[in-house]
């Protein structure tokens, strides 16, 4: 892969499933490896098995959840190898919960890892990049679910908010060489593993190992010119997620008060409103519309 040799990259959440992957796939195409994990045993172990094969590897135990540790951790990659070229911002959390289950704590908890832990461990491999003056590659790892679905609200908050810095960060650091991407993988994992609905959309042969090749391309010189993107990787499918953008027709007066508001919505924006979530669910109101036993053109 052009250009990741000799490169150091920084993976977190990298004791185990899609991180370990990564990490492995990374120094098998000659990178130099910071094993991040807070289980730091599971780092230590991809570390060492890395380093069994011929390979260049360092493990971390730092929590990307405080500022200083992911400031550590990214000097950590400096100090073992000089610079840091590339990070993957893959350590995450995920539970199931419907609204009403949710408890204060586990939110708070899986935000600290999917959200800040991204920003922390990006902002300090940002300045060490910016520091070196020769750019750098970024890969966030965000998720399908990032469109909405059903019982993993907070989770995909977060995997928004992560699409999010991805396009933003694009736009600030483009100036300086620093290419950010995010990824939406599918893969068998421990994570997977603990959701029935999940276990059915990923069968045990959508390993890890599926999504490794588009994270070293993203990571090397061959994605030169690619940033900002948000690519989607299930095993079989390849593809970009759509951006959200800005629907026409764009309505202006000079104010809205309530009554204009709701003749725009019913002279106009009910024939524009969007189906919704990962599943496309149509609003109610425009499903006499599309639903074929119920449709006034079908039944008039
Ligand atoms: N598996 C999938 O199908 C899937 C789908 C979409 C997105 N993702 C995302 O991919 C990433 C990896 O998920 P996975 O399926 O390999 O999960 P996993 O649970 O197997 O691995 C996640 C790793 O992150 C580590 N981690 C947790 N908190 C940490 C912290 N504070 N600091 C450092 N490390 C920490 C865990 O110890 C664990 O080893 C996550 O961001 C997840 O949201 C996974």
């Amino acid at each position: 892969m052009a250009g990741l040799n000799g490169r150091a990259v920084v993976v977190t959440g990298a004791g185990r499933g899609l991180g370990e992957s990564f990490a492995v796939h990374l120094a098998q195409a000659g990178c130099r490896v910071v094993v991040n994990d807070v289980d730091l045993e599971l780092a230590e172990r991809t570390a060492g098995n890395i380093r069994a094969y011929g390979g260049s590897a360092v493990a971390s135990g730092h929590t990307v959840t405080d500022p200083a540790q992911a400031s550590a951790l990214v000097q950590l990659c400096v100090d073992e190898f000089g610079a840091i070229d590339g990070l993957v911002n893959n350590a995450g959390l995920n539970y199931e919960a419907l609204p009403w289950q949710e408890e204060a704590e586990q939110v708070r908890e899986l935000v600290e890892v999917n959200v800040l832990g991204v920003m922390y461990t990006g902002i300090a491999a940002v300045k060490a990049m910016r520091e070196q003056g020769h750019g750098g590659a970024i890969v966030n790892v965000s998720s399908g679910a990032s469109l909405g679905q059903r019982k993993l609200g907070v989770y995909s908050a977060s995997k928004g908010a992560v699409a999010s810095l991805t396009y933003s960060w694009a736009l600030d650091l483009e100036e300086i060489g620093i290419r950010v991407n995010a990824i939406c993988p599918l893969a068998h994992t421990r994570m997977v593993w603990k959701s029935e609905r999940s276990l059915r959309s990923c069968p045990p042969d959508r390993t890890p190992s599926r999504i490794a090749p588009l994270v070293l391309f993203l990571l090397s010189d061959n994605a030169e010119g690619i940033t900002g993107q948000l690519v989607r990787c299930n095993g079989p499918q390849l593809h970009i997620m759509g951006q959200p953008y800005l629907k026409a027709p764009i309505l202006e007066r000079q104010t809205w008060d309530t009554e204009t508001v709701r003749r725009a919505f019913d002279e106009v924006f009910s024939a524009h409103l969007e189906p919704y979530g990962l599943e496309k669910r149509v609003p109610p109101r425009l499903r006499k519309w599309t639903e074929s036993t119920s449709s006034p053109l079908r039944t008039a």
